[in-house]
């Protein structure tokens, strides 16, 4: 194998002609190249999150990871304005830790990470705290659960809140309706489900809501929403110097989501979750959260008892297939396989095969014997043991 597969929620492994396109004739970020170029990018961009009213919707481009839209979002749309972050997970807690630093009317709503969000608990909160603005997390990656932004759009909705979220990992792999779910500023990456280049963010939002944003105060020089904002407006170009190269990439990742067709990239995604889901199960492993709260870009898995999370990679590195591992209170406990990028079905079996032999590796380390003489080792523990805190890991 002369290549890493990706089996992670990014980064991925990118198409072809999404890695030639960084090869491009050089050109300058203050001539009509690549003003053009962004303008290319930010049409395509509204196309994928399929916004009819194009009129009413901006997109910007930042130069920086998911974390740089997020903390543009939070830096600069909140003012003095009291907020609320809903979280239950890893990235929620990210989001409540960037909001604190600049909004002083900062709330938590703690949900345990995998756990359901209570649409009850959000909107007597609402209520309680009189909340002008929510965040939250679409796809919460540490978990893989995929929250219920439609219905928290109508709660925000009824209760006069503005809607913002974190789609870094969902964008390209599920519906964000902004019109329907009435989110007013959302933020993504490049190197995630859209299918390039680590390096590039974005932030969509409604451009009503992007006009209010001159007259609320400064608190980030680099990550001024605003500046964003005017600089496409005015100059169609980036405030500061822009990493030119990953553009090109994106606008080919994004052309090839747009050419395959929005709707039949999820469904592919969809159906790679699906094929991976009943090949782990059907080895006997278990899984975080159930089916139907699971996002398509990734799986959480539990780990049985006798097996070690590290020696589980190490081992699939050999076969050059990168997963995750779980991160703080899932440390040891989960670990996650991804199935964005250019991952083909032969991919996804060789993965599942070789999942297949490390586990019987694991299996006949623990319980010995298995194999009867002459007989190949094909007796997968269907029944695998956990450790009794598994299934409440976090709650
Ligand atoms: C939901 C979510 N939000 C934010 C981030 C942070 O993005 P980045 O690491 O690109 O800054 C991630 C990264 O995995 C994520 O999954």
């Amino acid at each position: 194998m002369d290549k890493y597969l990706l089996f992670t929620p990014g980064p991925v492994n990118v198409a072809k002609n999404v890695r030639m396109a960084i090869y491009q004739e050089d050109i300058c970020h203050r001539e009509v190249d690549f003003d053009r170029l962004l303008q290319r990018i930010e049409a395509k961009l509204l196309k994928l999150y399929e916004i009819q009213n194009t009129a009413d919707y901006r997109a910007v481009v930042i130069t920086g990871s998911g974390t740089a839209a997020n903390e543009a979002i939070l830096s600069s749309v909140v003012g003095d304005k009291s907020i609320l972050i809903i979280s239950n997970g890893e990235f929620g807690e990210r989001l409540q830790t960037i909001s604190k630093i600049h909004n002083k009317n900062t709330f938590l709503l703690e949900f345990g990470w995998g756990e359901r969000l209570d649409l009850g608990k959000i909107e007597a909160c609402l209520k309680e705290k009189a909340i002008d603005i929510i965040a939250m997390v679409h796809h919460e990656t540490s978990s893989g659960m995929l929250n219920p932004l439609e219905e928290i759009g109508v709660l925000a909705k009824a209760n006069g809140a503005m809607l913002i979220v974190d789609c870094v990992s969902s964008a390209g792999a599920e519906v964000i309706n902004m019109e329907k779910f009435h989110i007013a500023f959302c933020s993504s990456s490049s190197s995630k489900a859209i299918g390039s280049y680590p390096g590039l963010s974005f932030v969509v939002g409604k451009t009503a809501e992007f006009e209010k944003l001159k007259n609320l105060p400064v608190k980030s020089t680099y990550l001024n929403l605003d500046k964003y904002y005017q600089f496409i407006k005015n100059h169609s170009q980036t405030p500061n110097t822009p990493a030119v190269s990953l553009f090109f990439a994106l606008e080919q990742a994004l052309a090839n989501i747009l050419n395959e067709g929005v709707s039949h990239r999820f469904n592919i995604l969809k159906q790679r979750a699906e094929t991976l889901r009943q090949g782990m199960s059907a080895l006997g492993l278990k899984f975080l959260i159930e089916r139907k709260d699971m996002c398509s870009v990734l799986t959480t898995v539990l780990v049985p008892l006798h097996i070690n999370v590290g020696g589980l990679r190490q081992k699939l590195r050999e076969k050059s297939i990168i997963i995750y591992e779980g991160k703080g209170c899932f440390k040891n406990k989960v670990f996650q396989v991804g199935n964005i990028g250019e991952l083909s079905f032969d991919d996804i079996q060789f993965f599942l095969t070789s999942l297949k032999n490390i586990l019987l590796e694991f299996d006949q380390a623990e319980i010995k014997p298995i194999v009867s003489p002459g007989r190949e080792a094909s007796n997968i523990n269907h029944n695998q043991k956990y450790r009794e805190d598994t299934f409440d890991v976090c709650r």
